[in-house]
């Protein structure tokens, strides 16, 4: 039987990469791309696929369980791939509940609607859930997150992610589903959302604006090229072993103000300014509530196991995001118009 896999959060930043992945290589898969539009949702980022014609697009919100029941049933879903989530960890600290809408209760209803629709079949049909390093907590200076690390979550994003990964595992234990569940790195490259850090230093040293470093900058990320990330979603998508956990990343390691300085050099550069003119917009900043020391993840096992390992160098991904925001203005003036500016405003407490 040909595949109709349901993607959640599609028209999301990994979501329309893992979209794009996906309608290309696998012409005989039938994609659903299933996403509510909010914010950080785009069908800006779908144009190169929109027309295919093994790609569909449903305007659905996971907290409402009719609407995912029909949508199961219309396109005869056989497998999933769940990634729309709210995954802003500054929004997740000024408004918890809508983590725990999306993220926990609209899972639970995501994974409610694959059981019912799946009834008697439960072993030949696979929910990969897609969540992130943060559910294991905070490093500090040494050692790696590994598949079998304690979860630790500590913020309400991270808490929230955590939830919904406990609710996919006990859904395979109680009722036998087919799961399977990847917990990745910070991911950077085209289509992020301008809140993020990357995009937001690319965006403001475009405009000459502040660039807002929270506390000394010491916090230490892990960051994979979004491509990298949707790659290794593919491997585990269809080499994974049924019920098995596989962290991703890229053991790429940076200091925030390094990534920082890293962008204002580079983007000088780019834009022909005299050197260390962009530097001089770094503004350290008061610190994010309960901030994450340091992530990193070892990801030796989808490595070893299934063969993947990132394909880009961070200064070649680097380069090829800054080139793609600095290519896509329209892109960028179209996702940071009306709510976002306030959002900013408040967020950043600037005019
Ligand atoms: P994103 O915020 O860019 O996109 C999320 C998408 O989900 C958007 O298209 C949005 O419209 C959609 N969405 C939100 N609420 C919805 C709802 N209630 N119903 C239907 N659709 C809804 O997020 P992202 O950075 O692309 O992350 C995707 C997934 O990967 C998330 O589950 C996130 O936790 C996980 N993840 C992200 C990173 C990262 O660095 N960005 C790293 C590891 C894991
Ligand atoms: O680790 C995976 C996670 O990475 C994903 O699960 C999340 O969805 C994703 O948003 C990301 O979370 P972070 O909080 O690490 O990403 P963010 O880009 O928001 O911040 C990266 C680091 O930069 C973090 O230490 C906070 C800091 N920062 C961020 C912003 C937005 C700043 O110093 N200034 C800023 O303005």
């Amino acid at each position: 039987m040909s595949k109709s896999i349901l993607i959640t959060g599609g028209a999301g930043f990994i979501g329309c990469h893992v979209i794009q992945l996906f309608v290309t290589n696998y012409p005989e898969y039938k994609i659903v791309n299933l996403d509510a539009l909010t914010y950080a949702g785009n069908l800006e980022n779908l144009k190169s696929v929109e027309g295919a014609q093994n790609y569909s697009f449903e305007k659905a919100d996971i907290q409402e369980a009719e609407a995912l029941d029909v949508i199961f049933a219309k396109h005869q879903i056989t497998d999933v791939i769940h990634l729309a989530a709210e995954s802003h960890v500054d929004r997740s600290i000024s408004d918890p509940l809508a983590f725990v809408k999306t993220n926990v209760f609209g899972t639970v209803n995501l994974l409610n609607a694959a059981k019912k629709a799946w009834a008697g079949e439960l072993d030949q049909h696979l929910f990969y859930h897609v969540s992130t390093d943060e559910v294991y907590g905070s490093l500090h200076d040494g050692g790696f997150f590994l598949e079998t690390t304690a979860y630790d979550p500590q913020s309400p994003y991270s808490a929230s992610k955590a939830a919904s990964d406990h609710f996919v595992r006990a859904y395979a234990n109680t009722y036998k589903m087919k799961i399977v569940v990847s917990n990745c790195s910070n991911n950077y490259g085209p289509n992020q959302f301008p809140e993020k850090l990357i995009p937001l230093c690319i965006n403001n040293i475009k405009n000459m604006k502040q660039l807002p470093v929270y506390g000394k900058g010491e916090n230490v990320r892990d960051w994979l090229f979004v491509k990298d990330h949707a790659r290794a979603i593919d491997i585990v998508f269809h080499k994974g072993k049924a019920g098995e956990t596989y962290n991703i990343g890229g053991f790429n390691e940076w200091k925030n103000i390094d990534i920082v300085r890293l962008l204002c050099q580079k983007m000088d550069e780019k834009l022909g300014r005299e050197a260390g003119t962009s530097e001089k917009l770094i503004t350290f900043v008061q610190d994010r509530a309960g901030h994450d020391h340091r992530y990193a993840i070892d990801a030796s096992k989808i490595q070893k196991e299934l063969g993947w390992e990132p394909s880009l160098q961070f200064d070649e991904g680097i380069d090829i995001t800054i080139d793609w925001y600095l290519a896509n203005e329209e892109w960028l003036d179209h996702v940071t118009s009306g709510a976002y500016q306030e959002y900013y405003k408040e967020l950043y407490r600037t005019d």
